[in-house]
């Protein structure tokens, strides 16, 4: 078990593509392990490779953490094959703390990615889990959820009283 070092806002980083993962290995199995470690730390519902400072299509997310049961997604070189719907709402990302905004995402999508077996996989997701499928491919791409945000980022401790 390892902690690797978040990445945030204004690092370069963040800002680049991430590259395919074509097979699995030692260094990527261990990245992954430190990705959920680091998740679970920071207690963030996903999390991206970029965000650790490595530049491959490697993506963890739990929407559903209990401690009693696994419910872990590890999606290599993940694609969204169909989306519809849409949600609104608060979002955040570890590579901002203490911030949100207001994003627009689909309600449902259908993703393929491949495990950590390297078995490719294909789901259905509504809800936070469409949200954060899409806010984690994103971060694959250079995008942080502030620039797809209708409003601007807002402390998160601090209630909105407007509107
Ligand atoms: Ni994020």
């Amino acid at each position: 078990m390892a902690l690797r070092q978040i990445r945030y806002d204004g690092d370069d980083i963040l800002r680049k593509k991430c590259k395919e993962v074509k097979n699995m290995n030692e260094r990527i199995a261990t990245l992954i392990d430190d990705m959920l470690d680091t998740m679970y730390d920071a207690n963030g519902v996903g999390l991206a490779a970029p965000q650790v400072g490595i530049l491959k299509r490697v993506v963890v997310i739990d929407v559903e953490y209990d401690e009693e049961e696994d419910s872990s997604i590890v999606m290599l070189n993940p694609e969204i094959l169909a989306k519809d719907g849409e949600q609104t709402g608060d979002e955040g990302c570890l590579s901002l703390p203490g911030k949100v905004a207001t994003v627009t995402r689909p309600n449902h999508v259908i993703c393929r990615y491949q495990n950590e077996e390297m078995e490719t996989i294909e789901i259905e997701a509504e809800g936070l889990l469409a949200r954060a499928i899409c806010h984690e491919i994103d971060h694959l791409e250079g995008v942080l959820y502030k620039d797809v945000a209708d409003s601007p980022l807002r402390n998160a401790e601090t209630q909105d009283s407007e509107d």
